[in-house]
């Protein structure tokens, strides 16, 4: 199935997916078991630091192909596009999805940088996402967050054509000092009054039952990457500890083995959130 397609199933039935970042053949291996045990889609995601780091036909490939070998539903997807020229190198490349993120721009500029990319992906019958409001990146203060004016998103939408829209309702990129809260009141007008797929980014270290209420408030995609970088790193550094081989094959395993145990139980959160 598309993403687009999947995107207005999951809208209609108010569920969501997961949509988790990968570095290496490592982390990607252990999102994709916790995906095959717990029988769930997934779309893996890459950023740009990420596409820069493997090269973009090998982060391509390493994903399309990780998800055939292990036999998951996924789509590969931009995460944070920065340009339309990178957009359109994924596209090309075979990305099902992309997002362009023109969040800091002003709404005008927005929409047109947007509304490009989607036209751009019509050629490639994929999947787009934007931003509108501002999720705070890592190392930026919370004063810098705008959070989406319902209205604007509405208008945003419709004169775009974007498929799933990032919204800034108290997320934040990045591990948090004190626990969020996530605006449920705004996010419920922004889904009432729009009609695609919603966002979350700055997954990592939001409660269970808060995402769950933010699935049940229109949340039809959530975006985790710090977490697992976090448990993929501490694991391995633990490992280092003790063991001396200078077999690599054996020193990855058990931080591969914590990244599916950390994306199996965000699987289970996001199946248990009961939309309806
Ligand atoms: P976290 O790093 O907080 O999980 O956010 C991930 C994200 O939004 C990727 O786009
Ligand atoms: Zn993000
Ligand atoms: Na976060």
């Amino acid at each position: 199935m598309k993403l687009q397609e999947k995107f207005k199933e999951l809208r209609k039935n108010r569920n969501a997916v997961l949509a988790t970042n990968f570095y290496n053949y490592e982390t990607a291996k252990g999102v994709l078991m916790a995906a095959k045990v717990t029988n769930q889609p997934l779309i893996l995601q890459l950023s740009k630091s990420s596409i820069n780091y493997l090269g973009l036909s090998v982060a391509f490939k390493l994903a399309k192909s990780m998800l055939e070998y292990h036999r998951v539903e996924g789509w590969v997807h931009l995460d944070h596009g920065d340009s339309v020229d990178l957009a359109e190198r994924c596209l090309d490349t075979g990305f099902n999805s992309v997002m362009i993120d023109a969040s800091e721009k002003p709404f005008r500029e927005n929409v047109k940088i947007t509304r490009a990319v989607v036209k751009l992906a019509e050629k490639y019958d994929a999947s787009v996402e934007a931003e509108l409001g501002y999720v705070a990146k890592l190392g930026q203060s919370a004063a810098s967050v705008a959070f989406t004016q319902p209205e604007e998103a509405k208008i945003f939408v419709e004169e775009t054509g974007v498929n799933a829209l990032a919204v800034a309702i108290g997320s934040a990129h990045g591990f948090y000092k004190k626990t969020p809260k996530l605006d449920l009141d705004r996010l419920s007008e922004i889904e009432r009054i729009t009609d695609v797929a919603l966002v979350l980014h700055g997954g990592s270290g939001i409660p269970d039952l808060s995402l769950q209420e933010a699935i049940r408030h229109g949340i039809c995609k959530i975006n985790l990457a710090t977490e697992i970088k976090d448990v993929y790193m501490k694991t391995l550094k633990q490992v280092l500890k003790t063991e001396h081989k200078i077999d690599l094959r054996q020193v990855f395993p058990p931080a591969t083995e914590a990244v599916a145990a950390l994306v199996e139980k965000k699987l289970s959160v996001i199946q248990k959130s009961d939309g309806k």
